[in-house]
């Protein structure tokens, strides 16, 4: 048994029926859809400032709708969509309960709580068979939702299907977990003798050649790849080999020291521009220090030896944001 459940042959029905598993386990609590919290924190910031200013929106698989909350401060008009009716029960009293709205936001807005401005809706449909008519939207955002559709031509079709409902001058912002991203992850993670991540039974991960390929045909390019190589570096590398050999909880300070560090320094070529050594002796430490204080000290002892390794986390991303926009 995974994290995920029971695993059981990845099929439509049963990625559906898992989902609707999960909605009326977790549906009240944002990590019903991914339980790296401080992750998703940080996924929707770079996503908001990709849709920055657009005027009508689409979220796709939005599930329990806490990210499009974000999406909601920045653009025009937003509708989140999913095809699990208690996902879209739960975003829809966002809008209408703010006791709800409120209890959910005090544990896992982190100071950073979104402005409701009515300009959201959240409506049951499924990617492959949208009501949308060609060129609806000036902006459509996606989170791990091709990654639950279980065949490649299946994705084939959803990207297609985005394609169309775009306007000629939208763009795409499209975040999913690629076969190369955690590749590279647990070429990393088995560098520093950790096993390699979970993969989930119900996910078939994105192929990114094969992603941009199936892009062009259907009219998209991709103009820019985003990787959350410091973010996953210290929270899939780091945090785990300080806690071995217990697992490292998502909700950590730790992470959530990560989060606050990784938006100023997202990828290993940002940490390189500003010294490495710097980054993780000084930087680093000194919010870890606010953070997760108690982990400081092993913090300090295991760095200076990851330091001597010629350290490299390119790439080290499982998670990956795509930019597409009609050719
Ligand atoms: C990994 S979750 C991501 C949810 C949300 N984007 C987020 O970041 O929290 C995947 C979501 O996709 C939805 N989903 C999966 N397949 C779908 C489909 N064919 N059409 C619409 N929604 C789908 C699931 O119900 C689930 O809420």
């Amino acid at each position: 048994m995974s994290r995920q459940g029971v695993a059981l042959e990845r099929n439509l029905d049963n990625i559906k029926g898992f989902w609707k598993h999960e909605a009326r386990e977790w549906g009240d609590d944002p990590r019903v859809t991914i339980r790296d919290h401080y992750f998703r924190l940080l996924e929707t910031r770079s996503i908001t400032e990709i849709i920055r200013g657009r005027r009508k929106v689409l979220d796709i698989a939005c599930g329990s709708g806490f990210s499009t909350l974000y999406f909601g401060e920045v653009v025009d008009e937003i509708t989140g969509m999913d095809y699990v009716d208690d996902m879209v029960t739960c975003a829809q009293r966002f809008l209408s309960d703010t006791v709800y709205f409120n209890k959910v936001m005090d544990r896992f807005a982190c100071n950073e709580r979104p402005k409701l401005r009515g300009n959201i809706r959240f409506e049951t449909a499924d990617i492959l068979d949208m009501p949308y008519a060609p060129g609806s939207f000036d902006a459509v955002t996606t989170s791990r939702a091709l990654i639950n559709l279980p065949k490649w031509e299946l994705q084939v079709k959803a990207i297609d299907r985005v394609a169309k409902i775009l306007k000629p001058k939208g763009v795409w912002a499209l975040a999913e977990v690629t076969q190369q991203g955690h590749e590279q992850m647990d070429r990393i993670r088995q560098s520093f003798q950790l096993p390699i991540l979970e993969k989930y039974w119900h996910n078939l991960y994105i192929d990114e050649p094969g992603f941009q390929s199936a892009a062009k045909k259907a009219g998209l390019a991709v103009r820019q790849i985003q990787r959350f190589e410091t973010y996953q570096f210290l929270t899939k590398v780091i945090h785990p080999l300080i806690v071995a050999p217990r697992e490292p909880k998502f909700l950590d300070g730790f992470n959530k020291a990560a989060l606050t560090v990784s938006r100023l320094h997202p990828t290993y070529q940002s940490v390189v521009k500003m010294g490495v050594d710097k980054f993780f002796l000084d930087i680093f430490k000194s919010i870890l220090a606010i953070e997760d204080p108690g982990k400081l000290d092993d913090y300090a002892r295991l760095v200076p030896k990851i330091l001597k390794k010629n350290l490299d986390f390119t790439g080290c991303s499982h998670q990956v944001l795509f930019v597409l926009s009609p050719l």
